[in-house]
């Protein structure tokens, strides 16, 4: 039984006092939730204070990346124990802003799951093909690249603290979702790699989320999908009451 998993990804969106109410108020709205998990992955300078806000309450806490060394001369980055000890325990890996804007390739995106999984972060690792591969066919092999590439050396035990977010590059940020057919096709598609690499239990057992335009209104029917264990949502989830409703799909 995989328990649904929402995530809000505050990209660099929203200042200290916005970050901190809009937690406040997920804080109060989240108050009877009990099936499933939430995330919310602020930008760096706001997680204590974020931290501080959902103390003792049901929601998580994420960082948008991190730097695979454990310390050093990296002027600009912030390490594994840094985001541990706020306490972070999640990290967004590998998001397609990464990818696309800030070069990061495959092997580079592995260096730092492999180094968040082994200092104790949690993992969400999001692969998803830009819409000239979709449309020369190429989803299929560019998905299974950057899953097998990002997930080498992960052992199964890895894979129970980590999350695949599939987000096709083309849906993100532009209103265009997927549909849940092509959602499920995709995912099912994980899920059966994710099987060859590991084992059908292993599968099974880990939750692969959507993300690209989620939204309330179109949450429902991705979630009714078998592959779909959840969401990870970037414009919808700066406002305190499109993010509750995406968290309370199905009611
Ligand atoms: P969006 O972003 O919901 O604004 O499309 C999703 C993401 O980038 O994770």
């Amino acid at each position: 039984m995989r328990t649904p998993f929402i995530a809000g990804n505050w990209k660099m969106f929203l200042d200290k006092e916005k970050g901190v109410g809009l937690a406040e108020e997920l804080v109060k709205g989240t108050e009877d939730i009990l099936d499933r998990e939430i995330l919310i992955c602020p930008s760096f300078p706001l997680l204590s204070d974020v931290a501080r806000a959902i103390e003792g309450s049901k929601i998580q806490l994420g960082a948008q990346n991190l730097h695979y060394e454990e310390q050093g001369a990296f002027t600009g980055e912030i390490s594994a124990s840094m985001l541990l000890s706020i306490p972070c325990s999640w990290v967004i890996i590998g998001h397609s802003e990464r990818r696309h804007i800030f070069k990061e390739s495959n092997d580079l995106v592995n260096r730092k799951v492999r180094s968040a999984l082994k200092q104790g972060l949690k993992v969400i690792l999001c692969v998803g093909e830009l819409i000239e591969e979709r449309e020369s066919g190429k989803t299929e092999d560019v998905v299974r690249e950057q899953l097998v590439k990002g997930l080498q050396d992960v052992q199964a035990d890895g894979m129970k603290d980590t999350i695949i977010a599939y987000e096709p590059v083309w849906a993100i940020g532009t209103g265009k979702t997927a549909t849940p057919e092509d959602a499920d096709n995709v995912q099912s598609f994980i899920r059966g790699i994710l099987s060859n690499s590991y084992s059908e239990d292993t599968a099974r057992n880990v939750r692969i989320l959507y993300g690209g335009s989620v939204k309330p209104a179109n949450i429902d029917g991705l979630m009714a999908k078998d592959n779909v264990d959840g969401v990870l949502v970037g414009g919808a989830s700066l406002e305190a009451d499109s993010f509750l409703r995406i968290i309370s799909f199905g009611e």
